[in-house]
């Protein structure tokens, strides 16, 4: 298709310039997005940082600029206020570099008629360096439309003295953002003091000045599973809002852009498992928890007398960075029904028909991964969007439950998978996200809205 495109254009390809934040969750979308431009007919660009730099052959299609950030290398990346201080580092450090990089692109004669700069929406610097070279910019944020609302909103949950969040009020409604509750607001935890509040506020306030000055705001969402936050969105915000999700479905040939080695062994030990009898658990590429709560977690595993798939990523335990080790006793007590890989396909792992439910930290790519592949949710939220996530997917979205509150609890962890796997209730979720499979399904065929919002897309970076 892309090549008929750039046929009836004259053979030239119009360039679209993309910067993805270089972190897994933000990657993914950016990549999937760009497959999706270039088989539209564009070429593409891929400015990245040494952070987590990517492997240019895996992505023959692209072409790539590396962007100098000078960050010193191994100091420690942990802890989701050490990722927001790195996002703000990144923007400082690649500014410079970035600026020098894109204009020598600009001056570089056939690199092909530049449409725009789409960047992550936490690069709000690289979008005013492109601008003030005359480059047009369109912003992807990577979560949902409603927790992009709710970055819009936190001046007013500040004012309204929702926030900073007290542990008395955790549980009250936010009348102004149903469903939300003081819970699920953006506080990144309670924890931080001033300094986190401060530094979480900065962060928001950046994205959502990065989408109002931007010619677009790109969302990875489907119009039936958000429809009234995008509608309120669209009144927040003035430009022009594309809900072109779930991405991973709309290019699903693309290369990986898995930063770790994805161990493709397990999809193996899936094809020997009975349909829907596997809980899948991981929590993504940076949440992380102690070692007490991993030993809950592991004997509710273990108790719930369910097979299990466990991705126990090198840093998910705090203080053991490179290597997790489970409690003695765990592997002889569930001999012959679990596996544990350090990294795995996760949307393959979601698509195949052993897995029956997802134990994860609700991650917006993880959670539109597991809606779309009709696999209900037992959630363990920890920061940032994921709590909101959650709570959509309980109460809004009914496809799952969340393992709310303080302190994780072996009994707790294994009632709750019983009743997932198990239970009438745990079968209704499934019904719920089965039904949001065929939705997303329907948005990406022809004449559903992801694909016309992408067509709109197109339109729109041809006219700029
Ligand atoms: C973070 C935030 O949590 C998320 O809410 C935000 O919108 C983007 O950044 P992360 O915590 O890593 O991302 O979670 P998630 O959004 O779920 O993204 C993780 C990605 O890694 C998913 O695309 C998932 O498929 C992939 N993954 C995860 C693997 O490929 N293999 C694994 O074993 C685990």
């Amino acid at each position: 298709e892309g090549e008929r495109y750039a046929a009836a254009t004259g053979g030239v390809r119009r360039r679209v310039l993309v910067f993805p934040l270089p972190f897994q969750g933000h990657i993914n979308p950016m990549f999937h997005l760009a497959g999706v431009l270039h088989a539209r007919g564009f070429a593409v660009t891929v400015f990245h940082p040494d952070f987590n730099a990517l492997d240019p052959s895996r992505h023959p299609s692209f072409d790539f600029v590396p962007v100098h950030d000078g960050i010193p290398r191994g100091d420690g990346d942990d802890g989701v206020l050490a990722s927001v201080a790195r996002i703000l580092e990144l923007n400082r450090s690649c500014e410079a570099p970035f600026r020098e990089r894109l204009a020598a692109l600009l001056a570089t004669p056939g690199c092909g008629d530049v449409a725009c700069l789409v960047a992550d929406a936490h690069l709000l610097t690289m979008m005013d360096v492109a601008r003030r070279l005359g480059v047009p910019t369109l912003a992807l944020r990577t979560g949902s439309a409603a927790s992009f609302r709710l970055f819009a909103a936190f001046p007013m949950l500040c004012d309204k003295g929702y926030l900073p969040a007290r542990e008395s009020k955790l549980d009250s409604l936010v009348p102004e953002l149903p469903p939300y509750r003081v819970r699920e607001l953006m506080t990144f935890g309670t924890g931080g003091g001033d300094h986190g509040h401060n530094l979480i506020g900065e962060i928001l306030s950046r994205a959502v000045a990065a989408a109002r000055t931007s010619s677009g705001l790109i969302l990875n969402t489907f119009n039936a599973l958000e429809t009234s936050e995008l509608a309120a969105l669209r009144l927040d915000i003035d430009v022009p809002v594309f809900d072109v999700g779930p991405l991973h479905k709309v290019s699903p040939a693309a290369p990986s852009s898995s930063l770790l080695q994805q161990d493709r062994g397990c999809l193996e030990w899936l094809d020997a498992q009975a349909p829907a009898s596997v809980l899948y658990v991981s929590f993504g590429s940076i949440a992380s928890m102690s070692a007490a709560e991993l030993v809950d977690m592991a004997w509710g595993i273990a108790n719930s007398g369910h097979p299990f798939l466990w991705v126990l990523r090198p840093g998910l335990v705090r203080g053991a960075p490179t290597q997790t080790t489970l409690p003695d006793g765990f592997d002889d007590a569930t001999r012959g029904r679990g596996a544990v890989v350090s990294w795995a396909p996760q949307d393959e792992v979601l698509a195949h028909c052993a897995v029956g439910g997802f134990l994860t930290h609700s991650g917006w790519n993880s959670t539109l991964e597991s809606l779309c592949a009709g696999v209900p949710m037992l959630c363990r939220p920890c920061f940032g969007d994921q709590p909101g996530n959650a709570r959509y997917v309980e109460h809004v979205w009914r496809a799952g439950l969340v393992l709310d509150g303080g302190e994780l609890e072996r009994g707790m962890v294994e009632t709750a998978i019983r009743r997932l796997m198990e239970g009438d209730d745990g079968a209704e979720m499934r019904r719920r996200a089965g039904e949001l499979k065929s939705r997303a399904a329907e948005g990406i065929t022809k004449a559903g809205s992801s694909c016309l919002s992408i067509d709109k897309l197109v339109n729109h970076i041809m006219s700029l």
